[in-house]
């Protein structure tokens, strides 16, 4: 069990109303922190008040992006429990992108502890609305101050919360997303499953692009034939095309394993759907589209939940899906997924994670 030292806030800030939350804008009162030393391993875990971090200007992590982070999320239930949905899942996808990103593992029993322990603490931060939840994002930071291209030999791992509601704006209201030709966010033995920030911070200009178009996000395509689906921009993806639920595969090593993805795919098979995971081209989607079989689309995300997508944008289509509406699948699956999470509904067995 890790040992973890508590210093509390002097003060406590006012907790935002549960109406106004959105998504990432406010913190709570304390983090936590540990520190990893070459030779010592990781070591001072403590959770601290929330505040600025003091680090060397020449910090590794701020050149050459050695850092690596995770999101999952504390549900209150109506019984006042408060609980993780997955978080091994979480913990054991945050050790893979470590180890490609050359940043020492984190025992897995000493990451949930520390999550536990953090949540727990904070637990008065939980939301009590309806679809609304404390975000847990841990984050590892390379801290040497050098600037030697190489692995660090320092690292701080984090752990903030931030109580959110809705990714989009508009909730569940279908979003609109735009298929991206021209930049790529991965390619096949880059970092593409690996949940660090140069995939994110490579992503940008697209987001940018997407946004001119009117669109919420981006729909990446593969990084070599620029014709293969891979992920949206903050989430996996998934069609219904002639009845067929389809998502991209993983193999190729440049989506991200989504724990979302992950659980609707074992959802969607415990229901007897036929579920198949292969590549899938854009055109295939606007064929589709055109042939009347194209049924629904939607993201999958810890942010996002399930999102419905209600049309595919680029340079020479426009195409509504479901006619802008969620579909009975993507509905069925939040409906589910959520009473999962806020404890409504029977859990698979080891999906939930009671902190108290
Ligand atoms: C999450 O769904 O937890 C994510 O990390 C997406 C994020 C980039 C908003």
């Amino acid at each position: 069990m890790l040992d973890i030292k508590i210093t509390r806030a002097e003060t406590l800030k006012q907790k935002p109303a549960d109406n106004v939350l959105g998504f990432g804008k406010y913190f709570t009162d304390h983090m936590f922190m540990m520190d990893y030393t070459e030779g010592q391993g990781w070591h001072d875990a403590r959770i601290v008040p929330y505040a600025p971090i003091s680090l060397e200007p020449s910090a590794m992590v701020f050149h050459y992006a050695q850092e690596m982070f995770e999101g999952l999320k504390a549900y209150r239930t109506s019984d006042g429990t408060i609980q993780l949905f997955r978080p091994d899942r979480n913990i054991a996808r945050m050790n893979n992108t470590a180890r490609r990103l050359c940043i020492p593992q984190i025992p897995a029993e000493d990451a949930l502890c520390a999550i536990k322990t953090l949540v727990d603490y904070e637990s008065d931060w939980v939301p009590h609305s309806e679809g609304t939840s404390l975000y847990i994002r841990p984050f590892v930071i390379a801290t040497d101050a050098m600037l030697g291209v190489h692995p660090a030999h320092n690292y701080i791992f984090m752990i903030i919360l931030s109580p959110v509601g809705s990714y989009y704006a508009g909730g569940l209201d279908p979003v609109k997303i735009f298929v991206e030709k021209e930049y790529v966010r991965a390619v096949k033995g880059g970092t593409g499953q690996a949940k660090c920030g140069g995939n994110y911070a490579a992503s940008l200009i697209g987001q940018d692009k997407a946004e001119k178009y009117g669109c919420e996000q981006v729909l990446w395509l593969d990084g070599v034939h620029h014709k293969y689906v891979d992920e949206v921009g903050s989430m996996n993806v998934f069609f219904v095309i002639d009845g067929e639920v389809v998502t991209p595969e993983l193999t190729d090593g440049n989506i991200l394993p989504g724990v979302t993805r992950m659980s609707c795919l074992d959802l969607l098979r415990s229901w007897g759907m036929k579920v198949t995971e292969r590549k899938v081209t854009a055109q295939e989607l606007f064929d589709a589209h055109a042939a009347g079989k194209l049924d629904e689309a939607f993201g999958t995300g810890t942010a996002a939940v399930i999102s419905p997508i209600g049309e595919l944008v680029d340079e020479e289509h426009d195409i509504v899906i479901n006619g802008g509406k969620i579909g009975a699948i993507s509905q069925r699956l939040y409906d589910e997924l959520t009473g999962i999470q806020w404890g409504k509904r029977e859990a698979p067995e080891g999906w939930i994670v009671k902190v108290k």
